[in-house]
Formats: structure tokens, C-alpha cells, sequence
């Protein structure tokens, strides 16, 4: 593992570094053994990004741990770094003759946000592409690392009962749910140039629109998947400007109490410029436009400064075509409602009209309920674990594909715009929590 980055660090202190990060952030205790030989083989180089003659630095490094190792190693660029420097390092990679390996494989894993909007985004891809092909390029969406995401496709595909109604003719309309207590930290100089709509509803939300909405793959096999998944995204309608204001809800939190705390109002958040209208929460009605889905209205929410975390995927039913016991006072009855919870409490629910218990027909919803907690007795591994783990054995099935991206900007861009059109009007409000 070798780390770039600008400033000088002596190779000793980056493995204290990450020796204190592995003990403060690990799921369990390392074992010393394995811990000291991964360090062993941690060093660092100092290098400015765009100091295109340093990474040659790099390149001797990978060489000499090819040397070693006796084989060419696989090796992953792994692009943690502010995205203006996504185009300057991968260029900066081709320069070096550091892109490929005739006897060994290289990858290049790309942190978000790929791109501000559709524009910058496929300027970025022409970069990315002009230096890597399609397959050796792993952009990371974190949600698709989430066991709880990944279930959205066990769970479909794994089972008869649901995928039978699972189309137009028994839901309703699915809402789909990323709420946050946090507030923006000490993040104001990405997120005011982001807002919710660019950091969670085109990556994240989307995502889930895809999950919940593909079709079965013939395999699980990375293109596969993906293949179905931007289908999906594809036949969504980016709405005209004319159409947002009636589909879309943009908001700013002022100062309340949240998740227990004092908070204060976004514009006074260190770093955020008193006349920013950026928005902390978004809501947006959207529509697959196919087959199984056209009619049925989906619904993402997300926001900064909730009341409270939960990031859910709620299905709900039609109603029952006639109720025999209407006349027995069965108040209670309401449409089936699966929901499938990613987190904090992950586990899936299904709510079912049941009868109370006593000598009349009285009916009142009940929940089936499964937990992961109590079904596994296990911990997940951290979203990031898998997809890091991933990109290292070449496994790009849960990486947001080049077309995914574009199609994901597609539908955001027009909402974008048509927000800023607005600009003048200022953003409308809602208390923190
Ligand atoms: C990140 C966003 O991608 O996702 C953050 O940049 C957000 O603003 C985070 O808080 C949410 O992730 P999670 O895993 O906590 O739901």
C-alpha cells in the first residue's frame, strides 16, 4: 500500500498513522501479526498532484514491490482526493506509462462526485476513458456496499412471493427515504457547492430506484447487473424546466434541536457564504417509464438536520378491490406496505391487515418483521470493506458504470437548472429535527 499525497511524511509515521486508524475504526480488534505485516509493507511518497514528473516515484515503487514479489502485482489507484484532481492524476498516470501492465492488471477505483452535472461529468469520462478502458475503471457509489442495499436484490431474486406483484398492477407507489440528523460538519466547501440533490439523490437514491425497479439479470455477473440497472435509470424522464416546480421540493434547514443538540441554521455552518442557496433537503417525484413500471409514482426524500436517521425503501400495495367486513367496523384496514429498511435498524417489514383479537371482525395492521440483528447474530462488514475488497479481486458489480452516471445526471441536470432559475426567490425553509 503505498500513499500519495502532497505533504513530506516519513514512511514510519504514515504506518502510525494508519495503525492508530485501524485500532480507532476497525469492527474488531486486528491481530497484531497480520497488523504489523500489513504495515511492514505500508510506505508513502510525497508528491503534489500535479507534479506529473514525481509519480515517476511511484512508478519505481510499484516496480521494486513487483521485484520483490518476484511477479508483476496487480496494482489499484485508488483516487480518494478532491475531485478537481481526478482528471489531473489520471492523466498524470498516462504520462508515466503508469495506466497499464502488460503482465499484471490495473484499475483505477474513482471517488464521488463523479462530475457536477451532466456537462463536467462526461468531460470527466472523456479524461478517464481517453486513459483506462471501461473495465479497469471502478466508480464508487458506497450504497451499493451496503449489505442491506445488496439484499434489495436478494430479496426480489431469491424469492417467489414478491416478484409477482412487483409492477404496476399491485404497488402503488414506492417512497424511498436517505433522512439525516447530521448537519453538514465541517464539510461546508464541498457541500455548498454540492447540496442534497448532487451528494445523495443522483448517486444514492438513484441507485436504490435502480435496485428496487431492474429486472431479474441473467447472471449476477458485473455487466449484467449493471445492464438492468441503467435500464431503469434510462427510462426515467428527466422532467422539463416546466415540470420541476410540480415534481420537486428543494429546503434549507434553520436552527433547531436535532438528534438531542443545539443546531444551527445552514447559513451560519462555518464556511457556508451568508447569500448560498443551497439546498439541505430535496424531495422529488419520479416516474419509470416502462413495461412493468408506467403509472407508478416513486418518491425520494432526503435531507440534512431530520429528526432522526433512516434510509428505507417503503412499497406500498393497491388496497384490497372490496372489503367483505366493511360493515363489522374494520377501521383499521389499510394497503400492504413492504418496507425495506437499510439502515440503522436493517431488516425488512411487511405490514398485514390481522384480526383483533374478540368476537367481531375487527381488523388492524400488524407488522412481519425481519431483522438482521437477531437473524444473523453477525456484524455487516462496512460498505467501504467490500468494495475496497472488490476492486482489489476485480469485481465491478457494485461500481456505477460510465452510462449509469450519465443517466444519472440526465434526470438531475434539468432539476438543477431549473432550481437555479430561482435562485431569486431564495430557498424555502424547515426548522432543524
Ligand atoms: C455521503 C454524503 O455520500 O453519504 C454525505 O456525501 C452523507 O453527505 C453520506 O452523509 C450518507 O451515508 P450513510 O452511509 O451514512 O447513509
Amino acid at each position: 500500500l503505498i500513499g500519495v499525497s502532497r505533504r513530506e511524511i516519513p514512511d514510519e509515521e504514515f504506518r502510525n498513522q494508519a495503525r492508530e486508524a485501524i485500532a480507532q475504526y476497525s469492527r474488531r480488534a486486528p491481530d497484531e501479526q497480520v497488523l504489523d505485516g500489513l504495515l511492514s509493507r505500508l510506505q508513502y511518497i510525497g508528491n503534489s498532484f500535479d507534479d506529473t514528473a514525481g509519480y515517476a516515484k511511484i512508478g519505481t515503487a510499484m516496480d521494486a514491490l513487483d521485484a520483490d514479489a518476484g511477479q508483476p502485482l496487480s496494482r489499484v489507484y485508488y483516487l480518494s482526493t478532491a475531485p478537481e484532481y481526478f482528471p489531473v492524476i489520471t492523466e498524470a498516470l498516462r504520462e508515466n506509462g503508469l495506466h497499464h501492465n502488460e503482465s499484471s492488471e490495473v484499475r483505477a477505483v474513482i471517488e464521488k462526485p463523479f462530475g457536477t452535472d451532466l456537462a463536467s461529468a462526461r468531460k470527466l469520462q472523456e479524461v478517464v476513458h481517453g486513459v483506462f478502458r471501461e473495465r479497469q475503471v471502478f466508480r464508487i457509489d458506497h450504497y451499493l456496499g451496503k449489505e442491506t442495499v445488496q439484499n434489495v436484490m436478494a430479496f426480489r431474486f431469491a424469492n417467489m412471493m414478491f416478484e409477482p406483484i412487483w409492477n404496476r398492477n399491485f404497488i402503488d407507489h414506492i417512497q424511498i427515504t436517505g433522512a439525516e440528523d447530521i448537519g453538514i460538519g465541517t464539510r461546508a466547501g464541498y457541500y455548498d457547492h454540492a447540496g442534497a440533490l448532487r451528494d445523495l439523490v443522483q448517486n444514492h437514491m438513484l441507485q436504490l430506484v435502480a435496485l428496487t425497479c431492474m429486472e431479474p439479470p441473467a447472471s449476477f455477473e458485473a455487466n449484467k447487473v449493471r445492464d438492468e440497472k441503467v435500464k431503469v435509470l434510462q427510462a426515467i424522464p428527466p422532467p422539463t424546466l416546466d415540470e420541476v416546480p410540480q415534481m420537486t421540493v428543494r429546503a434549507r434547514y434553520t436552527a433547531g434541536v436535532s438528534g438531542g443538540q443545539e443546531a444551527p441554521s445552514y447559513l451560519d455552518e462555518a464556511g457556508v457564504p451568508e447569500d448560498s442557496n443551497t439546498e439541505t433537503f430535496a424531495a422529488l417525484r419520479l416516474e419509470v417509464d416502462n413495461w412493468r413500471w408506467a403509472g407508478v409514482p416513486i418518491f425520494l426524500r432526503t435531507g440534512k438536520r431530520l429528526a432522526r436517521k433512516v434510509t428505507e425503501i417503503a412499497v406500498q400495495l393497491k388496497p384490497v378491490p372490496h372489503l367483505a367486513f366493511q360493515s363489522k367496523g374494520s377501521v383499521g384496514v389499510q394497503p400492504n406496505q413492504l418496507i425495506l429498511t437499510v439502515q440503522p435498524n436493517e431488516g425488512v417489514s411487511l405490514s398485514l391487515g390481522a384480526k383483533i383479537p374478540g368476537s367481531r371482525m375487527r381488523i388492524r395492521p400488524v407488522n412481519m418483521e425481519f431483522l438482521y440483528g437477531t437473524s444473523f447474530m453477525s456484524q455487516s462488514p462496512e460498505a467501504y470493506e467490500r468494495l475496497i475488497l472488490d476492486a482489489m479481486r476485480g469485481d465491478a458489480t457494485l461500481f456505477t458504470r460510465n452510462d449509469e452516471v450519465d443517466a444519472q445526471w440526465s434526470i438531475i441536470d434539468p432539476i438543477l437548472q431549473a432550481w437555479h432559475s430561482r435562485d431569486g426567490a431564495g430557498v424555502p425553509t424547515y426548522e432543524a429535527g
